[in-house]
């Protein structure tokens, strides 16, 4: 037990450890593309924080939001609505794909999709959900029974009635079918699969548009029409859930705007509180009535809160007046052409994906065999992390090594050049270490030969 100084001996003692990596230092500040830790050392966050600072961290009117709120009402009981929430409503209502309309604001993403999943089943009597290989939607109930990127053993069963279809990654085809182009046999089987084994109550397909946590994958042109098609052949509605997509990321509004395909319902999170725990659920009228009468309740202690909403609105007011869908845009294919470029000096780099500021980066063994090199981009993370480069690597046995970046839409292209030299000398130098042990490892006959 830590017993002097200001500094704990480990200051994760009185912290429960929730996965995932933990840095090793505090981190004290976080500004625009940069974070701080308690050495002094300055890191260019390639990750936005968790996915969510897509306006930097810190963005000065995220800030005045924040102090405005302070002013007039932080939280509020749950049946009182802010006008904060209103106007939140009104300019979602008019930035959404039609028919969407009608909003519930709630802090968390995966609160969203148990929301939006809760929804799904009342409007339609159902209670099967099927999600894709590789998503995350989310820890709670019924968000986590359709999450497959995440370790879902030890904790009993989850949701009766949830089902997983294979992921299309044409990468590294979960049917092992295509290899490069998706042909949509993952879907059909995975429908089939599911008819199969159906109780006859089918409610929602949930999807992310690029499936993140699971290696930045992009579906192919053509894969969410058929999949609403699917989808509504089966009575069930088609929930997107746009956490990561929606507000910039791919440089539109929201993936659907650009994909043309209308979902019933809408989840948005991350990317709408800038940093604040805010989350949206957007749905149609006609699902909204109905669900009411049926006596639909998500009320929990944040919804409709005063502070997070005037953020959101920070947020979108931000979007527009610095044109960072735009900038997504640009500053997207600036990234996609230095990765190009790396990816054309190193034969690790087996495929480099995404969109707008969205990117993965699979590392190989080899480029035929397309054997995951899980060492060379734990290492390399490692790294860059030294260099001063945050960047995330997801890492699973069946789907790669792949790393995940995403940094703030205001990003210059000289964070770009800065993020991309960091990156580009530690791989050669974490590739070339692991070489040196290769061969030291050898004898002299495997050596000459
Ligand atoms: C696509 C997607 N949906 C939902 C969630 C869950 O959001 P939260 O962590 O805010 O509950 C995440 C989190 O990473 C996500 O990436």
């Amino acid at each position: 037990m830590n017993t002097s100084g200001d500094k704990p001996a480990d200051f994760r003692e009185n912290l429960i450890r929730y996965g995932g990596d933990v840095y090793p230092e505090i981190v004290d500040r976080a500004q625009g593309c940069y974070v701080w830790d308690s050495t002094g050392k300055k890191i260019l966050d390639f990750t936005s924080g968790q996915m969510c600072a897509t306006v930097g961290h810190s963005h000065p009117n995220i800030v005045a939001a924040i102090k405005k709120s302070c002013d007039t009402a932080l939280h509020l009981f749950s049946g009182m609505i802010p006008r904060s929430v209103v106007e939140l409503a009104d300019k979602l209502a008019k930035i959404v794909p039609k028919p969407l309309r009608k909003s519930l604001l709630l802090s968390t993403g995966s609160e969203s999709n148990e929301a939006a999943i809760k929804m799904a089943k009342l409007y339609t009597g159902g209670f099967e959900v099927i999600g894709l290989g590789g998503s995350w939607h989310g820890v709670t109930a019924n968000a986590g029974a359709v999450s497959f990127a995440s370790d879902r053993r030890g904790y009993g069963p989850g949701m009766p009635g949830s089902f997983v279809i294979p992921e299309p990654n044409a990468y590294r085809c979960p049917v092992k079918h295509c290899r490069d182009r998706c042909d949509l046999t993952c879907m059909k089987i995975g429908f089939e699969m599911y008819d199969m084994q159906s109780a006859g109550a089918p409610a929602a397909v949930i999807a992310e548009p690029v499936i993140s946590a699971g290696g930045v994958i992009v579906p192919p042109a053509g894969y969410f029409a058929a999949l609403q098609a699917e989808a509504r052949k089966r009575g069930m509605l088609l929930i997107f859930d746009e956490a990561q997509t929606a507000f910039g990321r791919l440089g539109h509004w929201f993936a659907a705007s650009h994909l043309q395909v209308t979902p019933d319902i809408m989840t948005v999170s991350k990317t709408l509180g800038g940093g604040m725990p805010l989350a949206g659920v957007i749905t149609t009228d006609e699902i909204e009535d109905l669900c009411h009468r049926r006596g639909f309740a998500f009320y929990t202690s944040h919804v409709s809160d005063p502070l997070p909403s005037t953020v959101g609105l920070a947020v979108l007011q931000t979007i527009e007046a610095e044109n960072l869908l735009e900038r997504s845009q640009e500053m997207g294919a600036y990234l996609a052409e230095r990765l190009a470029e790396l990816q054309g000096r190193f034969e690790e780099i087996g495929d480099v994906r995404g969109m707008g500021l969205l990117r993965g980066i699979e590392l190989v063994h080899d480029r035929e065999t397309r054997e995951p090199h899980h060492e060379l981009g734990a290492l390399t993370t490692q790294r860059c992390l030294e260099l001063g480069l945050s960047m995330n690597i997801r890492r699973r046995p069946e789907r790669g090594s792949v790393w995940r970046i995403a940094p703030p839409l205001t990003v210059t292209t000289a964070d770009i050049d800065l993020a991309m030299t960091i990156f580009d000398q530690a791989l050669a130098e974490t590739r070339d270490a692991l070489a040196r042990r290769s061969a030291a490892g050898k004898t002299p006959a495997q050596r000459a030969a």
